[in-house]
């Protein structure tokens, strides 16, 4: 399929977020002509971490986001050019327009998700359930009062999914505003049960002008999305879509 039947496919209008649900494993068999797309910035970089696996990781996740937002912008996924916002957060550099396509990552264990969105900033995060984690200790940090107490009246069972859940919820919004490490979670405040598909976050106790949207990514992991308001619409890509779209680039 070339690029364009596969763009055309999927257009991307104002008002709408797509998310692709990249289990990494999918990406393995084109691992080499991903690696071969990034830039000398992202190899070098790449060739820094000492991870055990995350250097695999992180080239395949970045092979595989170029290749998505190729299938958008219709240029070789080598020849986008990437940059960092002040806080952090990668986007398109803006030299050709591309229309305002904004997007986020997200990896935990095998999957990636990706949110891309037309002039409106996104946030994506996921989180691996670890029943093991000491998300007690963490959530006397990054919480709020609110939060806890609503973590604290489940039953034990729950909580470590409901706190995920919200964690999620936290994270996706804070990489929304791209402001990063500038800004604590305790300030944000959002709702803990994860039963509600879009919910209003709230900042240092006014609402916040975000929308926060629960992506279902099977058994073991939770994720959430966070976009402006203005965005109605929320599509889900699955490993079929994410294959066509990593095959466009032969
Ligand atoms: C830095 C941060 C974005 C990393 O998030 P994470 O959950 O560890 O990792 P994720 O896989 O979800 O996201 C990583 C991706 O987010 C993107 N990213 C990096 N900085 C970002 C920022 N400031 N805003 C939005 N996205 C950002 C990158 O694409 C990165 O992937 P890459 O390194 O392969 O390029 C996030 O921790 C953050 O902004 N935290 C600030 C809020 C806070 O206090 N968190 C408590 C941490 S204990």
């Amino acid at each position: 399929m070339t690029v364009a039947a596969c763009a055309a496919r999927m257009p991307l209008g104002v008002g709408e977020a797509q998310v692709w649900r990249v289990p990494l494993v999918a990406a393995l068999l084109r691992s080499e002509h991903l690696a071969a797309s990034l830039s000398v910035e992202e190899r070098e970089r790449a060739a820094r971490i000492a991870v055990a696996g995350g250097r695999e990781r992180f080239v395949l996740a970045r092979g595989v986001l170029r290749a998505l937002l190729a299938t958008y912008t219709g240029e070789h996924p080598g020849a986008l050019r990437l940059v960092r916002g002040p806080g952090g957060k990668p986007a398109l550099a803006p030299e050709l327009g591309r229309g305002g396509l904004r997007f986020n990552i997200s990896h935990s264990g095998e999957l990636m998700l990706c949110a891309v969105a037309r002039g409106a900033d996104v946030g994506i995060d996921a989180e691996r359930v670890d029943e093991g984690w000491p998300h007690a200790r963490v959530a006397a940090h990054f919480l709020t009062r609110r939060e806890r107490a609503v973590l604290r009246s489940l039953p034990p069972a729950e909580r470590a999914g409901a706190f995920f859940a919200c964690w999620t919820r936290k994270e996706a919004l804070v990489k929304a505003t791209g402001v990063g490490m500038g800004i604590s979670l305790a300030r944000v405040e959002v709702p803990v049960s994860s039963g509600a598909p879009v919910a209003v976050a709230h900042l240092d106790g006014r609402p916040a002008p975000w929308m926060l949207h629960d992506v279902v990514c099977g058994p073991g992991y939770r994720a959430a999305l966070a976009t402006p308001g203005t965005v109605e619409r929320v599509q889900v890509l699955d490993p079929p879509e994410v294959l066509r779209a990593l095959a466009a680039w032969g």
